[in-house]
């Protein structure tokens, strides 16, 4: 017989409005603890400049607000919209740009903070195009890294952690815009 392990207490979170997960793979205390060790390394890449951390909305909201509080130097926050997903599980590939940052790119390190790369399609396009307003540097700062991409023009710097080839909703990850709000990530039956 195969079972799916269910966490003591997830089958019967509120939050999840009856959907029962498959399983949680990074649970709270885990994702404080990778945080912080990331704003210990994002504070030391930084020695000086004028760094301006780029969220790219809507998925990144939870982590880069817990994150930027573990950077331990002077920053300013703004954030990016692109759509690719839609109401899906599968990636459309087309990528949208809705919301353009409106500081000023040019001169300032960027670090681009993004919740999860899948196809990489969305970092390839961003990338492309933020570098042409000439920062003095970009990078990406990604909490979960899938490892499936092909032909990505542009590695993530900083990585939270490997994430299973599943889909993953919580801690800023949706499922047709629901589940963001969970504190722990989770795999969907
Ligand atoms: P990519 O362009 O295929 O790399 O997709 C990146 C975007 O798709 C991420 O920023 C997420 O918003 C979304 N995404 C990819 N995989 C997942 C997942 O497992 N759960 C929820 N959203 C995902
Ligand atoms: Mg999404």
């Amino acid at each position: 017989m195969t079972s799916t392990i269910k966490p003591v207490g997830v089958k019967a979170d509120p939050r999840l409005s009856g959907r029962a997960v498959k399983r949680v793979a990074f649970d709270e205390g885990t994702l404080a603890t990778r945080v912080a060790e990331l704003g210990r390394e994002i504070t030391a890449a930084y020695l000086d400049g004028d760094l301006l951390v780029l969220g790219l909305l809507k998925g990144s909201f939870i982590f880069l607000s817990d994150l930027v509080r573990q950077i331990n130097r002077p920053l300013q926050v703004d954030f990016l919209v692109a759509s690719s997903y839609g109401d899906g599980t599968v990636s459309s590939g087309t990528v949208n740009l809705v919301y353009d940052p409106e500081t000023e790119l040019e001169g300032k390190d960027i670090l681009l903070v993004e919740d999860i790369v899948d196809s990489g399609r969305t970092l390839n396009r961003l990338m492309t195009i933020l570098k042409e307003r000439k920062p003095r540097s970009l990078e990406i700062c990604a909490l979960l890294h899938k490892r499936i991409a092909e032909g990505l023009k542009f590695e993530a710097k900083f990585v939270g952690f490997d994430a299973p080839n599943e889909f993953l909703v919580g801690y800023g990850l949706d499922h047709a815009e629901n589940f963001r709000h969970l504190p722990y990530i989770a795999s969907l039956q």
